[in-house]
């Protein structure tokens, strides 16, 4: 019988780091001979790209951006998350329902109870092996998001926003047993691979 996949996820506020480690960490991954696949959130199937392009980009409801998180996720785990951790593929996802616990609970101020209740019917029997949570002060991100590129709707946010959304991280981080790892984003980003390393080889 094939070894089930493992489900990783990298999560944080925008600008904390979390694209500049998920290649690295997967060929890391791949020299120590797995199957790895890289995706993201919202997205990772057609549909639920056409999604992520509303939700970044389009004015709507808290409640319609929770909605559309799930249905995009719903999507994005039939079609490619639980087929690839069923036949042995090591899936690196940027972003799952973490984040929306974070940014749509959090930032936005949906009640976690509401989140939870979809969490539960969309993937009741599966959470990250790991999730590695790019925890970073929200002023340092907003000037690396500078340096970056153009804001979407997210990116665009007030630093209380921001603010919000990282405690929520924390809280949930703090609330999820051994899952999280929390890393501090202010470290260089060598000192981060070898943390990210270090973890994923001792697990
Ligand atoms: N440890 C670090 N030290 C200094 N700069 C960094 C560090 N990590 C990332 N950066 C820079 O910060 C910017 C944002 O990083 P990155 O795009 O990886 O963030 P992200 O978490 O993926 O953000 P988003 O959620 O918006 O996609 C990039 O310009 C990147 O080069
Ligand atoms: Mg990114």
């Amino acid at each position: 019988m094939t070894e089930r996949g493992r489900f990783v996820t990298f999560e944080g506020i925008d600008g904390a780091g979390k694209s500049s480690h998920i290649e690295w960490f997967a060929d890391l991954l791949r020299k120590q001979g797995r199957k790895v696949s890289v995706t993201r959130e919202p997205g990772g199937t057609e549909l639920a790209e056409a999604i992520r392009e509303w939700l970044l980009n389009r004015p709507m409801s808290m409640r319609t951006e929770a909605l559309l998180a799930f249905a995009a996720r719903q999507d994005h785990l039939e079609r490619v998350i639980r087929p690839a951790l069923d036949s042995g593929v090591w899936v690196i996802c940027d972003r799952f329902t973490d984040s929306t616990v974070a940014y749509q609970g959090g930032g936005r101020g949906i009640p976690l109870t509401d989140i939870e209740t979809l969490e539960r019917w969309v993937h009741p029997d599966l959470q990250p092996d790991r999730s590695f949570l790019f925890d970073l002060d929200p002023v340092i991100a907003a000037e690396r998001r500078r340096a970056a590129r153009a804001a979407d709707r997210f990116e665009a946010e007030q630093q209380a926003f921001f603010v919000r959304v990282r405690d929520a991280y924390l809280a949930r981080a703090a609330g999820s047993g051994s899952r999280f790892r929390v890393i501090d984003s202010a470290k260089s980003i060598d000192d981060i691979r070898k943390i990210l390393e270090l973890d994923i080889s001792s697990s």
